[in-house]
């Protein structure tokens, strides 16, 4: 789908909501984990009101992360899987790093490998926040499992918590780092410009596809 300046459907809105509901809801959580996690900044615990209030939401603010990468999980998986052409951006990682172009296309689709090892990354620890933070909530379920079991999932929480914190570090780093990503998932839209740089194999995709639909649409006439 293009907008009259040409510029290309990247995300949609359904799918921007759900982003940015889960920035919003994995930072409070961030924050909160980590005040309990380094005393020297519990002080940030007062971000959502009391350390009290922060004790009680923290788990259903993880809950509402989890259920909003769920989504997201559904909806981007399937260009994040495995591709032949993935092998072309490692072997060429310097100069995806270097901002060089030209020379072999990388024939990159919708996301490019780095994204795709993120995507999978992200899944994976959002589980093992899951799992071991329902294990350990005191509220509800920790009555049940033995201390053994309780102490693997403070340890596993704790591991994949400042794992994922990593990990988005990461991915906001990259996010800047390529212009006009963020504008592409605030508005929406991006460019056929970068569409065409970042992205050349989905580009392509696109165009042959509108290609076969302006076709499509002149034998209809
Ligand atoms: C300020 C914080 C964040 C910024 C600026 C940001 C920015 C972005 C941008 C620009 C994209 C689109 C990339 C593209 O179109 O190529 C994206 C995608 C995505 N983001 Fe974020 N993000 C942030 C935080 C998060 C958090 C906290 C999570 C999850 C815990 C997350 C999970 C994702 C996922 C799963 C995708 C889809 C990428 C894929 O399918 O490979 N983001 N983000």
């Amino acid at each position: 789908m293009t907008r009259p300046d040409d510029s290309i459907l990247r995300t949609k809105f359904a799918e921007r909501l759900c982003h940015w509901a889960v920035v919003l809801c994995f930072f409070l959580a961030a924050v909160s984990g980590i005040s309990w996690f380094f005393p020297t900044v519990s002080w940030m615990s007062g971000l959502l009101g009391t350390p009290q209030l922060a004790r009680l939401l923290h788990p259903f603010l993880g809950i509402a992360v989890f259920a909003g990468l769920c989504f997201m999980f559904a909806r981007f998986v399937g260009d994040n899987l495995p591709a032949r052409t993935d092998a072309i951006w490692f072997r060429r990682i310097r100069d995806v790093l270097m901002n060089r172009h030209g020379g072999e296309p990388l024939r990159i689709g919708k996301y490019n490998a780095g994204q795709k090892v993120l995507f999978w990354l992200i899944m994976a620890s959002i589980l093992v926040l899951l799992v071991s933070g329902l294990v350990m909530w005191r509220t509800y379920f920790a009555e049940y499992f033995p201390i053994v079991v309780l102490r693997l999932a403070i340890l596993a929480h704790a591991v994949a918590g400042i794992g994922l914190i990593l990990l988005i570090l990461g991915h906001i780093y990259l996010a800047i780092w390529v212009r006009g990503s963020i504008t592409g998932m605030v508005t929406g839209y991006v460019s056929r410009a970068w569409a065409r740089q970042h992205h050349d194999r989905w580009h392509g995709e696109l165009e042959a596809k509108e290609a076969r639909a302006a076709n499509a649409k002149g034998h209809g006439q």
